[in-house]
């Protein structure tokens, strides 16, 4: 113990001395940060110059993953991430999330994509005349607290703000911000005005897809030009193919079915389960603890199943009592055996769009929480024939990007590659998958 310690001391020296040769000083705190404003999760990172890692910074709860959601009580104080999701059921009608499906877009009234919202959301959404959405959120006195997606966004990303300051013990006044590569420019600027309201000034706004390529280091790996990026969260799946030259990105082609992700194979195992229970007990679970005890534990046995081949779900519940489950990974596979072959679609799609065969495809990058079931790795891995890239931790790796992103504007030692994104407009294909019931009647 006591030689690694000389032998960091060391180490220590040598890289002061390196330091203090180059700068005359010691290295300077970051000033610019990187942020991922996400649907579901936002997080904050910075990139550290000298010794050139990337840092992704807890919040006060030890979550580099905030919940994008914001509550207000009854008096007009705020909550921001967990603390806003432990009260949400609750308080339902003041606890706002998925503000950034609204950011910078219009909407018409009568649409059914905007009925359908009105619908799902528990709180109440109102158009301007500008056809833009904002939230009313009732207080006690009386009053209603008017609040737009760009202010929900601020708040956010005002908290992730504080918890780098106090981390670090440096002001952050400036940041490198990602957005979903098909924003336009309205989505973008909105999203560049939450970040003004909560102080930053943004240096460069950067697709998630590029930041996704930045965190695995690909502008700075030699004979590496057309990259594809799936991004599969809980709700949705995103597809981009990007090009890549000499520390440049331009993104070719996208595709998407916003109707997959997590929660639909979740949904796959509960209905299993109650299938399941009622051909046991002879017992339709209707009973709302008990379905939410479920899904929970279902969530659990999903993550569970991502190192392990097999996960038991051990229940108490009103209606039946004891239950115990033995869920297989193979079984998991079998009810999602469709949706995980589904992800292929939208992939196979851009590379159309792209003009592409799959054999050009030179690195494969995995985004998203979903992307950690073994199966999804899989079904992507045996359609390229190769590996995708795996290290960095899928949820984080769009901030970590924008971090990377950040320390090369920063100038920050060691990292001298360029890394730019080149602006383009392109359309976004989409594909639903209509076999599956998972329409709104269910909230
Ligand atoms: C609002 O109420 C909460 C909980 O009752 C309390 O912690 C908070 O300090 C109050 N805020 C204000 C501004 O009075
Ligand atoms: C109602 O409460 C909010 C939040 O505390 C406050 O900002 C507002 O001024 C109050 N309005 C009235 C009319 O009391
Ligand atoms: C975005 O913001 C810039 C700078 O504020 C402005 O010049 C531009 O017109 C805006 N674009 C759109 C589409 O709103």
């Amino acid at each position: 113990m006591s030689a690694t310690l000389i032998g960091s001391a060391i180490l220590g020296l040598l890289l002061a001395g390196y330091v203090a040769q180059k700068y005359g000083l010691p290295p300077p705190p970051p000033k610019i940060s990187g942020i991922d404003l996400g649907t579901t999760f936002s997080s904050i990172g910075v990139y550290h110059a000298v010794t050139g890692d990337t840092e992704i910074i807890p919040d006060d709860t030890g979550r580099r993953s905030v919940p994008s959601v914001v509550a207000f009580l009854g008096n007009g104080s705020e909550l921001i991430g967990i603390s806003a999701v432990e009260q949400q059921e609750h308080n339902p009608t003041r606890t706002i999330y998925d503000a950034k499906r609204f950011i910078g877009r219009t909407f018409d009234k009568d649409s059914a994509e905007f009925q359908r919202d009105l619908k799902r959301y528990p709180f109440q959404i109102e158009l301007n005349e500008q056809q833009k959405a904002y939230f009313v959120v009732p207080l006690d006195n009386g009053t209603d607290r008017i609040i737009t997606p760009e202010e929900v966004g601020s708040i956010i990303i005002a908290y992730l703000r504080r918890a780098a300051e106090k981390s670090l013990n440096t002001p952050i006044d400036q940041a490198v911000i990602s957005v979903p590569a098909e924003f336009d420019q309205i989505q973008r600027n909105a999203t560049q005005d939450a970040a003004s309201l909560a102080g930053l000034e943004i240096r460069r706004i950067i697709s998630e897809p590029t930041a996704a390529a930045l965190a695995y280091g690909l502008h700075k790996k030699k004979g590496v030009e057309n990259v594809i990026v799936v991004d599969l969260g809980g709700g949705t799946l995103d597809v981009s193919v990007l090009w890549l030259q000499g520390g440049m990105f331009v993104t070719r082609a996208m595709a998407g079915n916003n109707r997959l992700g997590g929660q639909d194979f979740n949904d796959r195992v509960l209905q299993h389960l109650l299938k399941t229970i009622k051909q046991k007990h002879g017992t339709v679970v209707s009973d709302k603890e008990d379905v939410q005890q479920l899904r929970l534990a279902v969530e659990a046995a999903k993550i569970q199943l991502t190192s392990f081949p097999h996960s038991t779900l051990d229940l108490k519940l009103r209606s039946v009592g004891h239950f115990k489950y033995h869920l297989t990974r193979n079984e998991f596979e079998n009810l999602n055996g469709d949706l995980f072959a589904s992800v292929l679609e939208p992939v196979k799609a851009a590379l159309e769009d792209a003009e592409l065969s799959k054999d050009d495809v030179d690195e494969i990058i995995l985004v998203g929480g979903s992307t950690r079931i073994p199966k999804v790795r899989q079904v992507v891995g045996t359609y390229f024939g190769k590996a995708p890239n795996y290290g960095v931790d899928p949820e984080l790796a769009v901030v970590t990007g924008a971090a990377v992103q950040a320390g090369v504007i920063g100038g920050g030692w060691p990292l001298q590659v360029s890394a730019m994104e080149l602006p383009v407009s392109l359309r976004k294909r989409h594909i639903y998958h209509e076999t599956t019931d998972m329409d709104d009647n269910e909230l």
